[in-house]
């Protein structure tokens, strides 16, 4: 088995044009993995925090060269010689390098790039692909058997709001998921193919059909309802039926439009306390075929999450995303509480691969299903697309089917499943 021979890191942009970490790990047999981590808003006070340089004559204050010389300076000379099949030793040696409860001291982006690129290693020494090593480590840390049997239903993100778009629209992502009974190669084509439609849609109504931090695009409607009767109006040019062929997903992320106890939304004339606003996404809930609805109530709100989760249909997916924010603590407390019935991944969140097949672990084992999903500051690493398949993730969320960054993760699915998997 081959040892680690050198292990450096250095800077990239990532997709929103900030620097982020890229590595590179190169074996005693000359095999070479790179990986690199992304970025996402950080305004959850219960995710793990980055660190930046500050240093406000470079990048304005972006820069990562303090996270690069840790890896550099402080890591790398002491994984020189150690096998990269030591993943979970590795891990704890991180976390308890960074020793505080949110890796504030190192940063979860030093951490997190030097755990991959560790899984990247191990997965080339043996000549296994990524998604494969990967659920084997997610075996031995379970203990229990788990199948790869299919590639992670996506969720497209097809117009962009909230603080993703500089638009009027309150609601972060309008989605559509392709029916799970379908095979990826089949909703991928249907996401691509509605996409198009969807700009079709828009320049007839001369709306604008740039796009936003994921690649979705980025109208102004008068409600934020109206994007939803766009997106099915796309529906039957393509023969396609909503609540059979596809269906819609929400991404209402309202800690952005949640001020003062209220709801304020412009569907609305007046903003919403917290049971108005229940009503009104149960009124959504009933007019459009949703599958999943992602943060619909302010994320330190534990009572309205409760609230809401028994007013709606089991066939749905109440997902935490700002609510968990891939916190280990916060998951528990939402099972216990059943807050809600699924939750988001984001690997930048917590660390180490370690403690993310640890938290997907939790989650599989209390029934609760998980989405592995991109930031909104990405690079073209497709490190989470093998995560999501290794995992067998219910569901990805990678943005929509354009931009590199975004293609990158879903073309890879795409390969597992014909490739790999030889799915037709
Ligand atoms: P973020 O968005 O990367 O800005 O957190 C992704 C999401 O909310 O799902
Ligand atoms: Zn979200």
């Amino acid at each position: 088995m081959a040892q680690i021979k050198q292990l450096f890191a250095y800077q990239i942009l990532d997709s929103g044009g900030r620097p982020t970490i890229e590595a590179k790990l190169i074996l005693d047999n000359d095999r070479e993995v790179i990986t690199s981590v992304p970025c996402g808003s950080f305004d959850s006070k219960n995710e793990a925090l980055e660190i930046r340089d500050n240093d406000k004559e470079h990048f304005e204050g972006m820069g990562v060269t303090t996270a690069i010389s840790y890896i550099n300076n402080l890591i790398a000379p002491k994984l020189i010689g150690v096998s990269p099949q030591k993943q979970q030793q590795i891990d704890n040696w991180l976390i308890k390098a960074d020793g505080t409860h949110n890796k504030s001291k190192i940063g979860v982006n030093t951490i997190l790039t030097v755990s991959q690129l560790i899984a990247r290693a191990g997965a080339v020494d043996l000549g296994v692909p990524l998604y494969k090593y990967l659920n084997e480590l997610y075996k031995t840390i379970a203990g229990t058997e788990l199948k790869i049997e299919h590639v992670p239903s996506p969720i497209f993100n097809m117009i962009n709001g909230g603080k993703h778009a500089n638009t009027n629209m309150e609601f972060q992502e309008f989605q559509i998921i392709p029916s799970s009974s379908l095979s990826f190669s089949r909703a991928y084509e249907i996401g691509t193919t509605l996409y198009h439609e969807l700009k079709r849609v828009l320049m007839y109504r001369n709306a604008n059909i740039s796009v936003g931090e994921e690649g979705g695009l980025t109208p102004n409607f008068t409600t934020n309802v109206d994007a939803f009767e766009v997106l099915m109006e796309t529906l039957p040019p393509k023969n396609l039926q909503a609540g059979h062929d596809v269906f819609f997903g929400v991404d209402f992320s309202s800690n952005y439009f949640y001020k003062d106890d209220r709801y304020i939304i412009k569907d609305k004339p007046h903003p919403l306390k917290r049971e108005e606003f229940i009503d009104f996404v149960i009124y959504l809930m009933s007019q459009y075929q949703f599958l999943t609805i992602e943060d619909p109530i302010q994320s330190e709100d534990w009572e309205g999450w409760k609230k809401l989760g028994a007013s709606i249909s089991e066939q749905i997916y109440v997902v935490g995303d700002d609510l968990i924010s891939t916190n280990p603590q916060r998951l528990d407390k939402a099972i216990k509480e059943k807050a809600c019935t699924s939750f988001v991944i984001k690997p930048n969140q917590l660390g180490t691969v370690t403690e993310v097949l640890q938290v997907a672990h939790t989650a599989r084992s209390n029934n609760f299903t998980y989405i592995v999903s991109n930031r909104a500051d990405e690079t073209n690493d497709d490190f989470i697309a093998d995560l999501a398949v290794g995992i067998q993730a219910d569901f990805v969320k990678f943005g929509a089917p354009v931009r590199g960054e975004r293609v990158a993760k879903y073309n890879r699915l795409w390969y597992i499943d014909k490739v790999e998997l030889k799915n037709s």
